[in-house]
């Protein structure tokens, strides 16, 4: 795939589904400078509300410190600072978007990953977990799912935010029961709702607590 960084605004998300693996980090990079107007003013992205929300009752203490995986340009950090969160780190893996985030000012900590790889993050480190929109094809695979469960400090908080076409793929769901199966996780929220109105497609938020 060409990616061409002059074509329209509007013409990114419909391609966001269908990318190869080898694909992902550029055309996230050539997406980064209209990817929030495409997204929120354009296609009514709803993860970022949904994902706040379930922050807003699942991770009361708010110095406890947080990192969003896959931050992209930021909209997750700027949701969690509006909630008082103290301490944001994000991580991705394409340098134009951890720019942008750079850009908000709410990161303590920002760095370029490849989620599907072992985290250069000690076991515990972090109260809460977010990974909003990252769960996708040629994206981050449910098996990331072990490294997220390993930085979240016990009794600590993982959010997801995940189109339904790719938990329909089946991977994803299995992943965290057998987690769950394995005293890893408490699975506590399977919620169904709206994902990206303006395309007609929906997802999940999924809210599970380490127990392991
Ligand atoms: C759909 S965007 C979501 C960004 C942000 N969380 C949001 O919801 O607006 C997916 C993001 O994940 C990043 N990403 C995709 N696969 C990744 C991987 N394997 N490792 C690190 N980042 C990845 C992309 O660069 C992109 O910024």
């Amino acid at each position: 795939m060409e990616v061409d960084s002059d074509q329209p605004v509007s013409s990114f998300y419909e391609r966001a589904y269908s990318l190869e693996e080898h694909e992902t980090k550029d055309f996230y990079s050539a997406w980064a400078a209209t990817y929030d107007e495409e997204l929120i003013d354009g296609r009514g992205y709803a993860m970022p509300v949904r994902c706040r929300a379930a922050f807003a009752t699942y991770v009361t203490d708010r110095t406890t410190p947080v990192i969003d995986l896959g931050c992209g340009t930021g909209l997750l950090g700027r949701e969690l600072a509006g909630l008082g969160f103290e301490t944001i780190d994000g991580i991705d893996y394409s340098p134009e978007m951890i720019e942008r985030a750079r850009a908000t000012g709410i990161y303590r900590e920002l760095w370029n990953a490849d989620l599907n790889d072992p985290l250069d993050i000690v076991d515990g480190a972090y109260g809460a977990v977010a990974a909003m929109g990252v769960f996708s094809f040629g994206h981050v695979n449910a098996e990331a799912l072990d490294e997220m469960c390993r930085i979240i400090t016990p009794g600590g908080t993982l959010i997801i935010g995940v189109n339904e076409v790719f938990v329909d793929e089946n991977t994803l769901v299995p992943k965290l029961e057998r987690l769950e199966a394995d005293g890893a996780i408490s699975l506590e929220v399977r919620e169904h709702g709206a994902h990206m109105p303006a395309s007609g497609v929906n997802g999940w938020v999924f809210v599970a607590t380490r127990t392991g």
